[in-house]
């Protein structure tokens, strides 16, 4: 194992690593299984030799680079959960290893694993979940509503922010955002959007994918099947509560002077439930 622990002591790391090994793991992501111990998020990878899914980085300088401007933003208050360092087997063919994090606080914005049911792409390698989704997703869209404006404006804030450092935000998962009432909204699942300074993409606008990428976590795409199953009132009060996350959501972007015309194609585009 190749062990590079920038913010966390190797001792540590280590100990971490050996109390995962009986653990059953937290949460399931696509190319991960992750372990929650304590103040700690250790997190299995099997491609860390990989920048943003397919582009081989195999130095892993992007990651080195990655885990330095996460720490520096985190530093300067910005709300995302740093990497402290990572391990890995070197010989492996996409880099097989671990990650080491701060563990979020409070919960997943909507936790996909309970909410696959209900959404259009229903990936299958989540855990199950006994917990009741309708009831979840009712509930927790009230909970996100009542959110206070401050804590919407520093959600955008900061998203521009990393994304203005290069930094990738997988806004289709829900579970990629944490919510916590007292800290407010975390960023997960972060990954290097430096491409095109390899030629690979087209420098991208920030404030243009920011009106997208703000607006897509909060809100449900249901598909048909998912209507009929929620019943009327509860769409009806799923269509209020998204509506005042949208509002807030806006006079968000708009204090975070993104183009008003720019937030309207986005929720045109988004065909957000509850407009
Ligand atoms: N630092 C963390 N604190 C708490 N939970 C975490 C943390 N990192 C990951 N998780 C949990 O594990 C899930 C999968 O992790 P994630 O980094 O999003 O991997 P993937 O790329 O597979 O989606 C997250 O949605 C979240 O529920
Ligand atoms: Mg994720």
């Amino acid at each position: 194992m190749t062990e590079n622990y920038f913010y966390i002591e190797p001792e540590t790391a280590r100990e971490l690593l050996s109390q995962t090994k009986g653990m059953k793991a937290s949460k399931r992501g696509i190319d991960s299984h992750v372990y929650l111990v304590g103040e700690y998020a250790v997190l299995t990878t099997s491609r860390l030799k990989l920048r943003i899914v397919a582009t081989r980085d195999d130095g892993l300088a992007y990651l080195d680079e990655l885990i330095a401007t996460l720490m520096r933003l985190h530093g300067q208050g910005v709300a995302v959960v740093p990497i402290l360092g990572y391990c890995y087997d070197p010989d492996s063919e996409n880099g097989t290893g671990y990650i080491f994090q701060p563990r979020a606080k409070g919960g997943e914005l909507y936790d996909d694993a309970v909410t696959k049911k209900y959404r259009r792409s229903k990936a299958s390698y989540y855990f199950p979940s006994d917990v009741d989704p309708k009831e979840y997703i009712l509930s927790r869209t009230s909970y996100i509503s009542q959110v206070s404006q401050e804590h919407f404006d520093k959600f955008i804030g900061d998203m521009l922010v990393i994304m203005e450092h290069d930094i990738l935000i997988d806004s289709m998962g829900k579970s990629n955002f944490f919510y916590d009432k007292t800290v407010g909204f975390q960023f997960i699942d972060l990954d290097s959007h430096t491409d095109y300074r390899y030629g690979l993409a087209a420098k991208y606008d920030s404030k243009e994918t920011c009106a997208y990428a703000g607006l897509v976590p909060c809100h449900y795409n249901l598909d048909t099947r998912a209507v009929k199953k929620l019943g009327r009132n509860a769409l009806q009060q799923l269509a209020r509560d998204n509506g005042i996350i949208f509002e807030k959501c806006k006079a968000a972007m708009l204090r975070s002077k993104i183009p008003e015309e720019q937030v309207n194609r986005a929720l045109e585009t988004l065909q957000v439930f509850g407009r």
